[in-house]
């Protein structure tokens, strides 16, 4: 089953041309054939008015052996090419040619011009004359007429493969020209996404059925953009005003608990709901640099430092929180160079890795940094000993609140952490995904940034530093 529009309209194009010069062909063969074959009657036609003019007008009176000797003197040389049989009722055969060795030819009752075969002379053409009380039969050799036929045949067998080769390339190069717009369209949609939803299809100015699908879609995809943008603001909007009342929620708590006129018991709910106020708080923190991000609101401060330095000094705050929760924590570096990052923001997100992989790690487990500096990025890996994620999941994980598992009483995370970690990557340009850390089991997140100066901003903080306020937001990479 070819898959491809383009690959199955070459087929058909060759089809179509194949068989149209197939049917060409054999058109051609039936004329060729009946124009040598009546080349054939032409010939024995002319060799019967020879012997007619030969035997005379007078040729009802003539003896058997009168006509055996005129037909034989007009034949001596033409019994190379004709065979000639002579009969007349009643007398029996009156001539035979020499060639014929004294076989007679066939005969066809009631036909006139006929096909016949003789042994060891082949095929033949036969015409038969009535010159009463005469009956006169010529015939040809029609072998060559069939040897040309079957010369004609292999000539067309091999023009038809050509054919077929050549209207398959021709088909295929029309239909790559004719679905270039449609491969156009195809790209630009891959193209857009959450994070580039203002690119559009470029349209031709010609009005066909393609340059009007790229209409639509662009229509569409300016509903969706209005949309989008509608949802972010919406979101941020909302964020920004529940923080008020929050805070004030907040301050009307710890008055109650300042002023210490509380039953132990409706101090512990007081307690409980600044908890959990703090818990809300801290999505409302989080779903505001979410749209803040994805509004491409942020400026990162890129400066250029060494992965390794930063990662050492991480590694004793991880070590610390991985004793705490009854697991190890180690840190493999490879490679030597500069990357530009903000390391306030990298450290975020290895805080979440981090947390999630303790959480992940069953007891006594070992947690692994690892980190590589090659010519073109920084690759850092957090790899864990717990139940790790089956494949459909290890992409979901880096949507907005999606939480897998069952989750135990100290695990009171928002599931947005991976959905930042992945827009702190893409405004750093890079990647980030989950796959498997090894077959016996465990997850390992990755992300990658380019070492590569990102480009100059018009003003910076400093010379060594640089700002990034465009991310693109890639798709998150699975295995
Ligand atoms: N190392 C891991 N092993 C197995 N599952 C994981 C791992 N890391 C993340 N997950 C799954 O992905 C989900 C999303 O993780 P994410 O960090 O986004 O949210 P969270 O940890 O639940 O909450 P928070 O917003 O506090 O980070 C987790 O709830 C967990 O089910
Ligand atoms: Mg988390």
């Amino acid at each position: 089953m070819l898959r491809s529009i383009s690959l199955r309209l070459a087929a058909w194009y060759a089809l179509a041309a194949t068989i149209t010069l197939a049917g060409l062909f054999v058109v051609g063969y039936q004329l060729l054939e009946s124009y040598l074959v009546h080349g054939l009657d032409q010939l024995n036609t002319a060799e019967y008015e020879q012997i007619r003019a030969r035997l005379g007008p007078n040729y009802q009176s003539l003896t058997a052996s009168d006509i055996n000797q005129r037909i034989r003197a007009t034949t001596k040389y033409a019994s190379v090419l004709f065979y000639i049989e002579v009969d007349e009722p009643g007398r029996g055969v009156v001539f035979y040619s020499n060639n014929l060795d004294g076989r007679p030819l066939p005969d066809v009752p009631h036909l006139h011009r006929f096909d016949g075969t003789m042994p060891n002379i082949g095929r033949l053409r036969l015409a038969e004359f009535i010159l009463r009380p005469l009956d006169i039969t010529i015939a040809s050799s029609s072998e060559q007429v069939y040897k040309d036929m079957d010369g004609y045949v292999e000539v067309c067998s091999g023009l038809l493969g050509a054919m077929l080769c050549v209207s398959t390339l021709i088909g295929f190069a029309l239909s790559r020209m004719a679905l270039k717009p449609v491969r156009l369209i195809r790209e630009t949609a891959l193209r857009i996404g959450s994070d580039n939803l203002s690119e559009r299809i470029p349209v031709s100015g010609v009005k066909d059925e393609i340059s009007e699908l790229g209409r639509l879609l662009n229509q569409m995809f300016d509903r969706l953009e209005y949309s989008f943008k509608e949802i972010r603001r919406f979101t941020a909007e909302a964020s920004h005003e529940l923080k008020t009342p929050l805070s004030l929620i907040r301050l009307q708590a710890e008055k109650l608990l300042v002023k210490g006129k509380l039953s132990p018991a409706d101090e512990e709910a007081v307690q409980m709901q600044l908890e959990e106020l703090a818990r809300l708080n801290h999505i409302i923190e989080e779903l505001l640099f979410l749209s803040r991000a994805e509004a491409r609101a942020i400026t990162l401060i890129l400066k250029p430092q060494q992965p390794s330095r930063f990662l050492s000094v991480f590694a004793q705050d991880a070590r610390v929180l991985a004793e705490h929760h009854g697991r190890r924590f180690e840190l493999q570096c490879d490679g030597e160079g500069p990357a530009a990052f903000e390391a306030q923001r990298i450290r975020q997100v290895l805080l979440n890795l981090l947390v999630n992989a303790l959480h992940a790690s069953p007891p006594q487990g070992v947690v692994t940094l690892r980190s590589s500096v090659s010519a073109s990025h920084w690759r850092v890996s957090l790899e864990d000993q717990g139940p790790g994620l089956p494949p459909g999941d290890r992409d979901r994980i880096f949507e907005r609140f999606v939480r897998l598992g069952k989750r135990t009483a100290d695990e009171q995370g928002s599931g947005l952490g991976l959905a930042i970690c992945r827009s702190i990557i893409a405004l750093h340009r890079g990647r980030i995904w989950a796959e498997a850390a090894s077959e016996a089991g465990g997850l390992k997140v990755v992300f990658e940034i380019p070492t590569s100066d990102p480009p100059a901003a018009a003003s910076g903080p400093s010379s060594a530093a640089a700002r990034t306020q465009v991310p693109t937001i890639p798709k998150v990479a699975g295995t």
